[in-house]
Parts: structure tokens; C-alpha cells; sequence
């Protein structure tokens, strides 16, 4: 069997390469239209960082598992076309800022209908808008041809950082398929691949509609956890509650579940805003205008939080951050991915560089796209190592929960910073009472601020 996936991105990659490690009589070839990227999956150095990957593209490359910019031939050869393109949130036209621009993925279709030439299974790995597929459908079918297209939804779940583990032992794999006998024969198909390595009850099957909506749910969901803690870390920060001591609280109630709990500067990602507002575009373009606003308020109080966090900082630093050196420490938008799409720390970032702070930037994977993300700000510095970043500094800004930031030498920092030095944990994972002793003004987010100041 040969199986093609379009779209080498964080999703494509990771997901091919499994399928490749778990399935050695399968074929598997990725393919896009970005060199670059095809080149770095064939080098030592691949385009994305994500712990564990290396290792698991080095047992099958060259063997069955293919890198290439040849979407022509693959797409050929192919029985199974896996289609992992971007769908970014539409920046023009109707629907601009929420829907989801599919042109990549309308251009996929039409290409594979213009080469095929025997009948092949497509997949949607893409997250997209409910009854995309049924869109893809009539472009695929859309002239006279022999030809049959069978479109299955498959959303991935995994997220960045985990990927591998997520991909070799998910909670559960979703496949939609349509209620006729070339559907169901095709979803059995899908099914029987994963089956190499999951079990079956952990298969899950639907329609394809409902496949794609529980993708946006999913995420959905997630977020608005996120949004819902951090809501209640405002009124922490009010009322001298603990947001780590209400979430621990509430989260031991089996019915609500510890996970996606932690209070932090506010989500980032590729997905989750994304998604959410194209639900809330969804919604909107079925008169459901009070489940829209219901939704888009997770997106509001994400932003809210991260607004709420620069204000903080610059009130606690007297008012004024003009000429002040803050350190940025982690740019990335989570622990153990080099990704800055979405993070929130661009956001801050730029908030502070129009309060004219001078910023030194600093991630252990994310720098380089950092740069790139705030190009068009002068005179940002951009440092790796930690120590050597944070002399001078009057502030450190925590944006990032990477594990080695909890191990640093703060006493060290300390002594080479300006006074008073403050440290803002906007992950609130840091040992804030060793962080007071130690001299430092501490501000985490849904505490009490610990300072030496009246
Ligand atoms: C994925 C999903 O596709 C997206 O819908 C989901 O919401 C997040 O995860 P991701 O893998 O993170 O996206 O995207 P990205 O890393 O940008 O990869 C997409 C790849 O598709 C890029 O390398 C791009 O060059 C490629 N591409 C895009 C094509 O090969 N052909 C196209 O026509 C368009
Ligand atoms: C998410 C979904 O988890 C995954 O299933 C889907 O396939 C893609 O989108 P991802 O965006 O990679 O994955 O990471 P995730 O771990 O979900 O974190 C998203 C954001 O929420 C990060 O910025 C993270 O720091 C933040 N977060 C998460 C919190 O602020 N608090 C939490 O308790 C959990």
C-alpha cells in the first residue's frame, strides 16, 4: 500500500513518520511544495523541533518513509492521500479574522483530481470547518472522470511537545466516514492502520460531519478551561485567593478533572484560537449568534489576561518601563516546542518594546523564530544562555515552562541584575518563596505579590 501525505508541517511530519515506524509494509511519502522544509526532514537538522521525532524518522527514512517535492508522482502512486496543509484564519474577504482559509486545501483537491488516475482514499488531517469535506467532494468530482474520491475525516489531536507520545499512545483516534458502502469500506481501511498499533476500542468511528466538529470542540474545550481559570485568577489576585490552590481544589473533583487548570499568561498555538473562531464563525452562519459570543468570549478573556499581565508589570516597576532592561525568558507558546505561532509572547513583547523597555529575548528552541516574529522591532536582543542574558536586567518576564527554568541558579541572576529586581512568573511554576528570599520582587499571575517594597 502507499500511502501520500500533503503538508510536511508539524502535524504531516510527526504523524507520517509514525505511521511509517508502526507499518512496515506501508509506503509512506511526504510531500510538499516548500524545499527547504522537504530538505531539512532528509538532514540531521529537522524543521521542527519536537522531542523523541529524530529518532523516529531516523528508523524509517529511506525505507519506507519519504520525504519529496514531487506531489505529482506521489499523489499517483498513491492509494491513501493524507491532506495536512494549513488552514490559517482568513485574512481577507468574507469572513476575514475568523473563518478559515481553505485555498490551500481547494488547491490540494484540484491537483489530485487534475493527476490521479486510479481511485484513491483522501483523508482530512487539516482541521477544517464543519462539511469542508462535502466542498471537497464536488471539487473533486467535478468533471467526467472514472475516477472515485472517498473523503474520510481523521483530525489529529496530539499536541506540540508531546507529539510522539501522544501519536504512539493517544487517548483515542477519530475517523468519519460517510454511511455508504464506498465509505464504510474506506474507513475500515483507515481503521485497520491505525489497529497496527492502538486498540480498537481506543478507534473511534463517526459520521464525517460529526468528525470534524468534534476536532473544533475538542479544542474548543480545552481553551475554554484555560480562559475559565485564568478568569478566576483576576478575582484570585482580588480577593487574596490562590489560583493554584482553587485549581487544585477543583480539579480534584473527578467530575471536573485536574488537567488544563494551570493559570498562565494565556494560551497560544496554532490551533486553539483558530479554531475557536471559526466555530464562532460556524455558529454565525447558522443564526446561532448566542453560541457565537458564548465561545468567542474564551477568545476575549485569553486576550484580557495577557493585557492584564503587561499592565502589571509596568505598575510594579513604578509606572515606567522606558529605558528599563527586561528579560524575556522563553518566547516559545509551551515547554519542549521551538513554535512561537500564536504565542503570547509576541504579543507582550511588543507591548513593552512601545513602552520603549529595552528586551532581551531569550528560549533554548524558539530564538530564531522569535526573530522572525518581531523583525520589524529595532534593537531586541537575542541571547541563549540565561545568565548572560539577565546581567543588568532590572525585570525577568517568565513566558515560557521550560523544565530548565526552574533549575536556574537565581541567586546567581540576582546578584548581576539591577535593584530592585523583579521577576514576573507568568507561568506561575517557579518557587516564589526561595525567589523572595533571594531579594526578588515576585509577581506570578492568581497570587499575592511577594515584595521587600512598601
Ligand atoms: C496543521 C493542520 O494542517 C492545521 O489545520 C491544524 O489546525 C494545525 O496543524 P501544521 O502542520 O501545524 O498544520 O501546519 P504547517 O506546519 O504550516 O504545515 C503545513 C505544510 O503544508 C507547510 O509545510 C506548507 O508548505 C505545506 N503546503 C501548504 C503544501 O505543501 N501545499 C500547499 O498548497 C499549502
Ligand atoms: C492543542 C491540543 O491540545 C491538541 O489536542 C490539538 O491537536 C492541537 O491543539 P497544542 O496547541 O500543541 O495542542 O498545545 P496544548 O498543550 O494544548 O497547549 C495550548 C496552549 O495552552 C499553550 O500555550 C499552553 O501553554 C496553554 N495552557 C495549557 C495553559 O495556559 N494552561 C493549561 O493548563 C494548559
Amino acid at each position: 500500500m502507499n500511502i501520500c501525505c500533503i503538508g510536511a508541517g508539524y502535524v504531516g511530519g510527526p504523524t507520517m513518520a509514525m505511521i511509517a515506524k508502526k507499518c512496515s509494509n506501508i509506503n509512506v511519502t511526504v510531500v510538499d511544495i516548500n524545499e527547504e522544509r522537504i530538505n531539512a526532514w532528509q538532514s540531521d537538522n529537522l524543521p521542527i523541533y519536537e522531542p523523541g521525532l529524530y529518532d523516529v524518522v531516523q528508523e524509517s527514512i529511506g525505507k519506507n518513509l519519504f520525504f519529496s517535492t514531487d506531489v505529482d508522482s506521489a499523489i499517483k502512486k498513491a492509494d491513501i492521500i493524507f491532506v495536512s496543509v494549513n488552514t490559517p484564519t482568513k485574512t481577507f474577504g468574507e469572513g476575514a479574522g475568523r473563518a478559515s482559509d481553505l485555498q490551500y486545501w481547494e488547491l490540494c483537491a484540484r491537483r489530485i483530481k487534475e493527476v490521479s488516475e486510479s481511485d484513491k482514499i483522501i483523508v482530512e488531517k487539516s482541521t477544517l470547518p464543519v462539511r469542508t469535506a462535502e466542498a471537497m467532494e464536488r471539487v473533486l468530482h467535478s468533471n467526467e472522470s472514472n475516477l472515485h474520491f472517498e473523503v474520510l475525516s481523521n483530525p489529529e489531536f496530539l499536541a506540540e511537545g508531546t507529539a510522539i507520545t501522544d501519536l504512539e499512545n493517544p487517548d483515542r483516534v477519530l475517523i468519519g466516514g460517510h454511511d455508504t458502502e464506498s465509505g464504510q469500506k474506506a474507513l475500515k481501511i483507515l481503521v485497520d492502520i491505525y489497529a497496527n498499533w492502538i486498540s480498537k476500542d481506543k478507534i473511534l468511528t463517526s459520521n464525517v460531519w460529526s468528525s470534524e466538529l468534534s476536532k473544533l470542540t475538542a479544542n474548543a474545550f480545552l481553551a475554554q478551561r484555560v480562559s475559565s481559570i485564568n478568569a478566576i485568577s483576576a478575582l484570585c489576585e482580588a480577593t487574596e485567593a490562590d489560583v493554584t490552590e482553587v485549581a487544585h481544589a477543583i480539579g480534584t473533583d473527578s467530575r471536573i478533572g485536574s488537567k488544563f487548570l494551570k493559570a498562565s499568561i494565556g494560551f497560544g498555538g496554532s490551533c486553539f484560537k483558530k479554531d475557536i473562531l471559526n466555530l464562532v464563525y460556524l455558529c454565525e452562519s447558522y443564526g446561532l449568534h448566542e453560541v457565537a459570543n458564548y465561545w468567542q468570549q474564551v477568545v476575549e478573556i485569553n486576550e484580557y489576561q495577557q493585557i492584564r499581565f503587561i499592565r502589571q508589570m509596568i505598575q510594579s516597576m513604578f509606572n515606567t518601563i522606558a529605558g528599563k532592561k527586561i528579560l524575556i525568558l522563553g518566547f516559545a507558546f509551551k515547554a519542549d516546542t521551538g513554535d512561537t505561532r500564536e504565542s503570547p509572547a509576541i504579543k507582550i513583547c511588543r507591548e513593552l518594546y512601545n513602552e520603549k523597555a529595552d528586551l532581551i529575548v531569550s528560549d533554548p528552541k524558539a530564538t530564531l523564530n522569535a526573530m522572525k516574529d518581531l523583525t520589524d522591532l529595532k534593537n531586541i536582543t537575542y541571547e541563549d544562555d540565561p545568565y548572560k542574558a539577565a546581567v543588568g536586567a532590572d525585570a525577568i518576564a517568565v513566558l515560557t515552562d521550560w523544565k530548565e527554568y526552574k533549575d536556574l541558579d537565581y541567586k546567581k541572576i540576582f546578584k548581576e541584575m539591577r535593584k530592585p529586581a523583579f521577576i514576573f512568573d507568568g507561568r506561575n511554576f517557579l518557587d516564589h518563596n526561595h525567589l523572595f528570599n533571594i531579594g526578588y520582587e515576585v509577581y506570578s499571575i492568581g497570587k499575592g505579590r511577594l515584595s521587600h517594597l512598601q
